[in-house]
């Protein structure tokens, strides 16, 4: 699959459900979230039909995303299906790591080649005053499924979205992860999607500076790591990297690989735009895979050259406060 813009889609971002088991403040509104129904979620079955007729257009890779996607029942099980549908080559996942524990041995089988953790504070009570989550063990147990997963061979890679005045004093603790902890360290540019968007995006640039001020200057990693949009660092001493995903400030579409597939069935070809493809609908109608085929050659021909969160890609800036992160899945 290649889009007008000349880039290969080979990468889906797969939610399987928009349930969490936390609130991040910059992801789930604060005043409750009315859940979709059990009907208007796609099923395991019309998951992987809708994956089967992905990877026979191209797409080999998938990570599946939430909302936490361990909520979902069953969705190990699920995941182990994902995996052999033919043509796919690579299966990871994001989560929060609350619930991975008891899961990480079957994980593993599947195999998984990476799993990204939510880790945005080593503080209990920043964990708290973050996600909502008031209950003992944060973060022991969260670290300890990352050494876990290290152990049985799974690469895992952090994911840390600085806010300001929240945990910009541990940006550095969360870094020294990437020295023999886990495999990357990613901090993210927040975007201004749903609850986010009224929250104060903290820059690239000068997330790197209270990194080099501490670890002296960080030298850019010339190799690519996973499919995602991150620019990656080495820090001396180090033997994971540092990546920084600027969003805002620098971008990352020119080089975008992804679709994305909601849990009731909505494919995207941007994480910023409205235009969908409604694939539950289809699937239901009884369309044909040829049809479905078709359709989604239609919508990719319409993937934008960029995402319209601050403006560097010339389309109008715009505020997403009509869309929800844990829908779109990250
Ligand atoms: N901006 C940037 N990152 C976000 N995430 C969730 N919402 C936003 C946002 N508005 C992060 C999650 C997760 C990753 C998949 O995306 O914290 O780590
Ligand atoms: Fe859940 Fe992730 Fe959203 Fe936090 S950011 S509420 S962990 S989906």
């Amino acid at each position: 699959m290649v889009d007008s813009y000349g880039r290969a889609l080979d990468y889906l971002r797969l939610s399987i459900t928009d349930r969490c088991n936390l609130r991040c403040l910059y992801c789930m509104p604060k005043d409750g979230v009315e859940w979709k129904s059990h009907d208007a979620i796609l099923s395991f079955e019309e998951i992987l039909t809708s994956c089967r007729i992905l990877a026979n257009r191209g797409i080999r890779k998938i990570k599946i995303t939430g909302g936490e996607f361990l909520v979902r029942k069953d969705a190990v099980n699920l995941i182990r299906k994902i995996k052999a549908v033919p043509g796919i080559e690579e299966l990871s996942v994001t989560t929060n790591g609350l619930l991975l524990e008891p899961c990480l041995e079957e994980l593993a089988a599947v195999p998984l080649s990476g799993i990204n953790i939510s880790l945005n504070t080593l503080s209990a009570q920043t964990f708290r005053r973050i996600s909502g989550y008031d209950k003992p063990g944060y973060p022991a147990a969260v670290l300890q499924s990352i050494e876990h997963a290290r152990s049985l061979g799974i690469p895992v890679k952090i994911n840390c979205v600085p806010l300001k005045n929240i945990n910009i004093n541990e940006l550095v603790d969360i870094a020294a992860l990437a020295e023999k902890t886990v495999d990357a360290v990613r901090f993210i540019e927040l975007m201004p999607i749903g609850c986010a968007a009224k929250m104060e995006s903290m820059q690239a640039e000068d997330i790197r500076a209270i990194l080099e001020q501490h670890y002296g200057k960080l030298q850019r990693v010339k190799k690519n790591i996973g499919n995602g949009p991150a620019v990656y660092y080495s820090a001396a001493g180090f033997s994971g990297t540092i990546g920084m995903i600027n969003a805002m400030t620098e971008g990352f579409c020119e080089t975008c690989n992804r679709l994305r597939l909601t849990p009731e069935g909505l494919l995207k070809p941007c994480l910023s735009s409205d235009m969908t493809l409604d694939l539950r609908s289809l699937l239901r109608s009884g369309a044909s895979d040829e049809y479905i085929s078709k359709c989604i050659e239609e919508i990719i021909a319409r993937k934008p050259a960029g995402h319209s969160f601050s403006g560097i890609y010339g389309n109008v800036k715009k505020n997403h406060t009509d869309k929800d992160m844990f829908r779109i899945g990250g």
